[in-house]
């Protein structure tokens, strides 16, 4: 996820470019750069690190012009640095692009444009984009753009502009966000409305697979084939806060409903249809691999627990799962022969790095899930697959740890594979499902008005139970933990069987039991657990798959039917969505709870 911002018409570009980008810096900081069209040359200032370096840098200087781009970085293909930075020229210097997005065909883009002769500045996938609007223009930059993007695969949202058509702001969406502000004589390109409040409350959405020509006299929107479209501007009624947060109250809520996109945006790039292209393990020596180990604290252990069952059932390989803050201090049987996968959406959580630095010393092939390009656990770890999901504002993980299931799937499908033990067939039947649960995730999301309903009515309770078995199990510690991070109530997760062993003993009518109950191995299993819940008097709020009408609970949510081992991605988001209506019901602060932080770095 980054920030894209376009400027045309009779003011000074750079400072509303600079503006813009202070306020879509949520959308990544890894590098900030605008580019401005000054007397037909195009000057470009770019660093790396947060938009304040840029300003810095700048010291206030003002590069003349009235055309520009800016661009906030969130980076994907290529470490965050000065030479990375957006926004990129062609060979000629002639025009320039910036892009939020991954494209996935780059590498053999890439390849291509040097074979034609292209020589690149920098490792980003969207330098391929310049040089193919190069190559196709022929005096148009809108259609030299659209012919360019139709090489390409992936997601995009693009901005571009050219000394030869100076007055001409040419931006493109596919699966990515851009919106056209509509001023008087002067027009803007923006990835998120934020970006326009300060100028204007006339807007336009691009949609996915379209092209727009900004100038200062208006707009004009093609379809990529170049057809023309004829799109109403809309008004924006929000306020600057609302805005930043896409309309949501709270950061937390508009990320748990960027779910859906966080699962698209995990795959992006590791598929070829059904097939697995997993590029990060590409080359990677599994022969002598007799076991695994993954390492990870707090969500990210949960997210570890689905991994191991994943692995254990796909590809057969034996495999522990430990809490970084205890694997250092417990003996752990690491060796050459152990393959070691640490998980961490922030990269940084100090005691998963000190597990990784142990893993090391041992001579065990380290593989890392982080979310934040080029922080520190992908930086030590022998490869790296990102989560891909855009930067996680809210406190508390809810979208990286839905990223984090779906890449930890594809590992274990990837090790399956590698090992023999699943067909293509089986793989490609997993993964049809897989590409199903977006769609699947969206009507769990349309749930949200009951759930809430729910969270206000038990708002008041003091303590909850978390129960589930098999691959319900760790959703159930996750659900536990999202209700005590944001509101601050008492939850225990437990594996649905050992309650009788103990806990049983604090239920009562004021203790509701959240009960994972979906359809599958462990039904019937889960069904006696009810009871024996309900026999003591405790309210039952279960999680059921649609169509069961045989459930007996004092509520039942429903979710979509789904493979088993996928169950996780979609059980755990009413649970998500419930922590938030009780935390706002109870007046927390959601996006930033007690004593919490986004990067545990102190051990
Ligand atoms: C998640 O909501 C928590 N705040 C916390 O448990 C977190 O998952 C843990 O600190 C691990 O963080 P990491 O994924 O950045 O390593």
């Amino acid at each position: 996820m980054c920030g894209i911002v376009g400027y045309v018409g009779p003011r000074f570009a750079a400072p509303i470019l600079l503006d813009g980008l202070k306020r879509l810096e949520y959308r990544g900081y890894d590098s900030a750069g605008i580019a401005v069209l000054n007397q037909g040359r195009i000057e470009i200032e770019k660093c790396e690190g947060k938009l304040e370096n840029l300003l810095a840098a700048l010291d206030g200087r003002t590069v003349p012009g009235f055309l520009g781009l800016g661009h906030t970085r969130w980076a994907t293909h290529g470490e965050p640095s000065q030479t990375n930075a957006h926004p990129h020229p062609d060979c000629t210097g002639r025009l320039v692009v910036v892009h939020n997005g991954i494209i996935e065909n780059y590498a053999s883009l890439r390849q291509e444009l040097l074979e034609r002769g292209h020589s690149f500045t920098s490792e980003t996938d969207t330098e391929v984009v310049a040089h193919l609007i190069e190559e196709a223009y022929e005096g148009d930059l809108a259609e030299a753009t659209r012919k360019a993007l139709r090489q390409v695969r992936g997601a995009y949202a693009i901005g571009v502009f050219s000394v030869d058509e100076p007055e001409l702001l040419v931006g493109a969406r596919l699966f990515s966000p851009l919106v056209v502000g509509l001023g008087q004589g002067e027009n803007y390109l923006a990835s998120d409305i934020p970006a326009l409040l300060p100028h204007t409350r006339r807007a336009l959405i691009v949609e996915d697979g379209e092209v727009v020509a900004l100038d200062r006299q208006g707009v004009r929107v093609w379809t990529l084939e170049g057809k023309e479209v004829h799109r109403e501007p809309f008004h924006i009624s929000w306020d600057l806060e609302a805005a930043e947060k896409g309309g949501y109250p709270h950061f937390v809520l508009k990320e748990i409903h960027e779910e859906p996109e966080a699962i698209k945006n995990a795959l992006r790039g590791r598929l070829d249809g059904e097939r697995l292209s997993l590029s990060e393990v590409e080359g990677l020596d599994l022969s002598q691999i007799n076991r695994g180990c993954i390492v990870a604290c707090g969500t990210s252990f949960y997210a570890g627990l689905v991994g191991k069952r994943l692995i254990e059932e796909w590809a057969c390989l034996p495999m522990e799962v430990a809490i970084a803050s205890e694997f250092r201090y417990s003996c752990p049987v690491i060796d050459p022969r152990t393959l070691v996968i640490l998980i961490s959406q922030s990269g940084e959580t100090a005691d998963t790095l000190a597990a990784l630095r142990l893993a090391k010393e041992r001579g065990a092939l380290t593989l890392a899930l982080a979310n934040v390009m080029g922080s520190s656990i992908t930086r030590g770890a022998d490869r790296v697959l990102y989560l891909q999901a855009g930067p996680e504002i809210g406190v508390v993980a809810t979208k990286t740890y839905i990223a984090e299931l779906v890449v930890i799937t594809l590992l274990a499908l990837e090790l399956a594979r590698r090992r023999g033990l699943l067909t293509k067939g089986q793989i490609g039947e997993v993964i049809r499902e897989v590409k199903a649960l977006p769609s699947k995730m969206e009507r769990v999301l349309e749930g949200e008005e009951e759930i809430a309903r729910l969270a206000r009515r038990y708002a008041d309770r003091s303590s909850f139970f978390f129960i589930g078995r098999g691959v319900d199990y760790p959703t159930a510690l996750e659900g536990a933990l999202k209700l005590k991070e944001i509101s601050y109530i008492h939850a225990e997760g437990y594996p649905a069987g050992e309650l009788k062993h103990g806990p049983i003993a604090m239920l009562d009518p004021e203790v509701p039991v959240v009960a994972l109950a979906t359809k599958g191995a462990h039904y019937s299993k889960i069904i006696s657990s009810i009871q024996e819940v309900r026999a003591r008097k405790a309210q039952v709020l279960a999680l059921a798959t649609e169509g069961d009408e045989d459930i007996e609970a004092d509520e039942v949510i429903y979710v979509p039917d789904t493979l088993e081992p996928l169950k996780p991605i979609l059980s755990i988001v009413p649970w998500q969505l419930f922590a938030y209506y009780v935390a706002r019901e109870r007046g927390c602060d959601i996006d930033k709870p007690r004593n919490l932080a986004k990067s545990v770095t102190v051990e």
